[in-house]
């Protein structure tokens, strides 16, 4: 026999027993973004790759180690989406969206692709759930979407999480900032991961979220970005922190959130479960007022967030939330005997167009095996039929949840299962 294959390395099959979870965190995804008035968007899960390389950056960890780039036939050299907010700003710009009645508040859900060091809660394939709002800058704006966010954690019955914002200030500001951020860097050059020497000449902010202890320890006493806000930025995320209070979502400010994406400015903020260790960021998103006319279009202001399904669903699982029914059939057929089995085959066509989800296994033939069957299939009810029954036209219906057992007549059967 030949060897079986393997999925590859950071990828996962979502197996049907799983498969529910999925779809109950997506359909609420779904709800909550359709309730803040979002119109879904699905862009292909390729694009050109310097689509990427010039709005998530050229020097980001995701640009020059994680993106799954090729070239098709004909040369062009394309990439797997490593995120959703370029794409979507592509299409919005090449779709003249601005202009649209539906165009300004998009939502998406899809597969993202980062060659990462697969581990817990980080995957190479991911699923990610995102909304994007363009055209407006006014800081309620800013705690709408942060609102959005939360409304969905909570709609999961998520408590274990907290939301983190910072402002990273606009392109000026954090030109002054970073200038500091060198200065302040350069004399522990030596005591810098090797990572972060690299960082400090092509973007110093990121030194502020590296993980290794050491570059942290360094990292503590950096100058604070909201120390280098301008004006404007400063009395922005004073304004994004009132209707958050008003709001009565509950944040801390935290000055080292810098995001691995350049395209941000003013307002950055992630959520973060600490319980899930070291991939512990649930979601995270920001402002990026400049992206929409660096990628082509009109100059248009834009923020969103966007959020891995695995660690929610991985959240979800620790706190022990439901997922919502398990699907399963509402009736089971089981019949003895050549007769009874045409009878159950018919019945179970009916009960098909009548939309009801219904079972029966043809390949088992006692009453042992096809109960046993029954039970197994988590089903609500089971009907059992035959000669008896048959003859008389009826069908012996077992509640699986209580016990009971009733006979009713079988043209009684789908508006019996309708109204219980
Ligand atoms: P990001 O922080 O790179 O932002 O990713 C957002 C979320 O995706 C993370 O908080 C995490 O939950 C999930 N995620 C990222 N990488 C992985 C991975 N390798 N495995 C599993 N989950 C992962 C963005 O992608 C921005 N586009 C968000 C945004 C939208 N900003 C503005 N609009």
């Amino acid at each position: 026999m030949a060897e079986g294959y393997k999925i590859p390395r950071g990828t996962f099959d979502i197996l049907p027993s799983e498969s529910y979870k999925w779809n109950y965190v997506m359909a609420t995804f779904r709800r909550i973004a359709e309730s803040y008035g979002y119109h879904q968007i699905t862009t292909p899960i390729f694009e050109q790759s310097d689509l990427f390389e010039r709005s998530v950056g050229d020097a980001t960890d995701i640009i020059q180690k994680e993106m799954y780039r090729f070239q098709d036939r004909k040369g062009r050299s394309l990439a797997l989406r490593p995120e959703g907010t370029a794409p979507v700003v592509r299409s919005f710009v090449e779709n003249n969206l601005l202009y649209e009645k539906k165009g300004n508040r998009l939502y998406y859900m899809g597969p993202m692709f980062r060659y990462d060091r697969p581990q817990k809660g980080r995957y190479r394939q991911f699923y990610q759930y995102g909304v994007e709002n363009f055209g407006s800058d006014h800081p309620y704006i800013d705690a709408e979407v942060i609102a959005l966010g939360y409304s969905f954690l909570k709609e999961l019955g998520l408590t274990d999480f907290s939301l983190e914002i910072n402002s990273i200030g606009t392109a000026k500001s954090s030109e002054v900032h970073n200038a500091a951020l060198s200065a302040y860097f350069e004399p522990h050059l030596e005591e810098l991961c090797a990572d972060c020497r690299t960082r400090l000449n092509k973007n110093p902010k990121r030194l502020l979220d590296c993980k290794v202890p050491s570059c942290r320890a360094i990292a503590g006493n950096a100058p604070s970005m909201l120390a280098y806000l301008d004006e404007e930025s400063a009395a922005h995320f004073a304004r994004v922190q009132e209707y958050l209070t008003l709001m009565e979502i509950p944040f801390t400010i935290n000055p080292t959130i810098v995001r691995g994406l350049d395209y941000y400015s003013k307002t950055a903020f992630e959520y973060i479960n600490n319980n899930l260790g070291s991939q512990n960021a649930l979601a995270g998103g920001g402002r990026y007022d400049t992206l929409v006319e660096q990628l082509g279009g009109k100059a248009t202001t834009g923020i969103g967030f966007a959020g891995g399904f695995e660690r929610l669903i991985l959240s979800m699982e620790q706190e022990n939330l439901s997922f919502g029914e398990v699907p399963h059939p509402r009736i089971f057929l089981v019949s003895l005997g050549d007769e009874a089995e045409k009878t159950a085959i018919k019945l179970l066509t009916d009960l098909h167009n009548a939309g009801i989800s219904a079972a029966f296994d043809v390949d088992k033939t006692t009453l042992n095996a096809q109960m046993k069957a029954a039970g197994k299939s988590d089903t609500d009810f089971t009907g059992i039929m035959g000669d008896d029954e048959i003859k008389s036209g009826k069908i012996s219906l077992k509640n699986m949840r209580s016990g009971e057992q009733i006979l009713i007549p079988i043209n009684e059967l789908i508006t019996f299962l309708k109204k219980n």
